[in-house]
């Protein structure tokens, strides 16, 4: 051998190498298990069963894992068993968890007002029917009348008469098999005009208002789904199908029951349908909209669908319900519903003709609504437009 050191030096090289490419090796396997961890074992956001679970302790679900943040809700998820009982006038219950809430948050003072009322009543959740004085204006039970096959929930406010009026004379008029129904607070509210007394004529005159004694604001909103949600429990638990759209929105009812029909067996059962979000992050801007402090959320969203108007299966409302009373509260309406579907372990369903932002100065074009299910928002002049041009045998498009 001409070179002993070369083949000294070769040999030393090599065995760097080696150990380079072995370092990598189990570094990645090691970042791959991590990462893979959770997913590995529970089914994920990927599943496409229709089946809802709910696992006892929902922590991995929604992707809380160690180590964990130390925002509030990330927090309180890893501890959470269950939700006090949500009955305000009980003592120790749902306004202790929000008096708890404030004294562990550090810059509790620093929140938004409106998020600041959010979490001391958040955990709040039973409230009573509000009922007129005088008079009935009784919503008849699913049995009194037919059972439905699509109920059409409407987020309305007590003073947005016009929204509601335009949604009765137009997609939500009477039809075979559908049900219409509003979803409100107190009339009363907070300051303002006291409007119970015309709720109370409206509520009288329609029998679809269905009022609970809370305020009506919007960081209330999940107090209508999860009493609605109750109430089908035990007036109307053999609906097919729930659409909970707001006032503003224009339903093409007709389409949208066709393609009901026509879902695949395989995954109506566990259907959570609409203009779905797959990417979205909290914003950090303080005093901007959607406003989410870093102390009280950290990490994604889970793909949720736009709470501008959303299709679920009926048989799912109980499900529902017990996930929303083990995963902590969270002040926006639709990440909420999309974080309790993650913990049953569904997936949204994405639709195309499902519109929630359209842009206000486009004008309802019937002919390209044809191919729309849901769109918002409209005004109520332009939904009895496109209402009647929609019913017009003569439209040729
Ligand atoms: C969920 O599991 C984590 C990790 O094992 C645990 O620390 C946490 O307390 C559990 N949460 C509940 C509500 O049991
Ligand atoms: C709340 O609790 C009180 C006292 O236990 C009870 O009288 C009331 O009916 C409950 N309200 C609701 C809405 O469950
Ligand atoms: C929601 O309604 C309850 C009951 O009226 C009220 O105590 C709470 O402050 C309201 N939430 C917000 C954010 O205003």
């Amino acid at each position: 051998m001409r070179c002993p050191k070369c083949l000294l030096c070769l040999s030393a090289l090599l065995t760097l190498l080696g150990l380079k490419v072995y370092i990598e090796w189990t570094s990645e396997s090691r970042l791959n298990k991590a990462y893979r961890g959770p997913h590995s074992t529970l089914p994920g956001p990927t599943s496409a069963s229709p089946e809802p679970t709910l696992p006892a302790n929902l922590s991995a679900r929604l992707g809380q894992t160690a180590p964990l943040p130390s925002a509030y809700w990330n927090q309180q998820q890893w501890r959470l068993g269950a939700l006090p009982s949500g009955n305000s006038t009980e003592v120790g219950g749902c306004r202790a968890w929000g008096t708890a809430a404030a004294a562990e948050i550090p810059d509790f003072t620093s929140y938004p007002e409106d998020l600041r009322r959010f979490l001391l009543s958040a955990a709040c959740r039973s409230f009573p029917r509000w009922l007129p004085r005088v008079g009935s204006g009784q919503v008849a039970s699913c049995e009194e009348t037919d059972i439905p096959y699509l109920l059409l929930a409407v987020k309305s406010e007590p003073g947005r008469f016009a929204e509601r009026q335009a949604v009765r004379e137009t997609w939500g008029g009477p039809a075979p098999e559908i049900r219409l129904l509003f979803l409100l607070g107190s009339p009363v509210g907070e300051g303002s005009p006291d409007l119970g007394p015309l709720v109370a004529w409206e509520s009288r005159r329609y029998s679809d208002l269905l009022l609970w004694d809370f305020l009506d604001v919007p960081f209330n909103q999940t107090l209508k789904d999860l009493l609605l949600l109750s109430w089908l429990g035990h007036h109307c638990p053999g609906v097919s199908f729930v659409l909970l759209a707001q006032d503003d929105s224009f339903v093409h009812t007709p389409a949208l029951l066709h393609y009901l029909r026509a879902l695949p067996r395989s995954w109506a059962p566990g259907l959570y349908l609409g203009e779905v979000f797959t990417q979205a992050k909290p914003l950090r801007k303080p005093g901007g909209p959607f406003y989410v402090p870093r102390s009280f959320f950290e990490g994604d969203y889970p793909a949720y669908v736009s709470g501008g108007g959303y299709v679920i299966a009926g048989r799912l409302a109980p499900w529902l319900l017990q996930a929303m009373a083990r995963v902590a509260p969270f002040p926006f309406n639709d990440v909420y519903i999309g974080l309790c579907f993650r913990a049953l372990g569904l997936v949204p369903r994405a639709h195309k003709g499902f519109l929630t932002t359209w842009p206000a100065d486009r004008k309802a074009d019937p002919c390209a609504f044809r191919d729309l299910l849901l769109v918002r928002p409209l005004s109520p002049q332009d939904s009895i437009q496109l209402w009647k041009h929609l019913q017009d045998p003569e439209l040729h498009c």
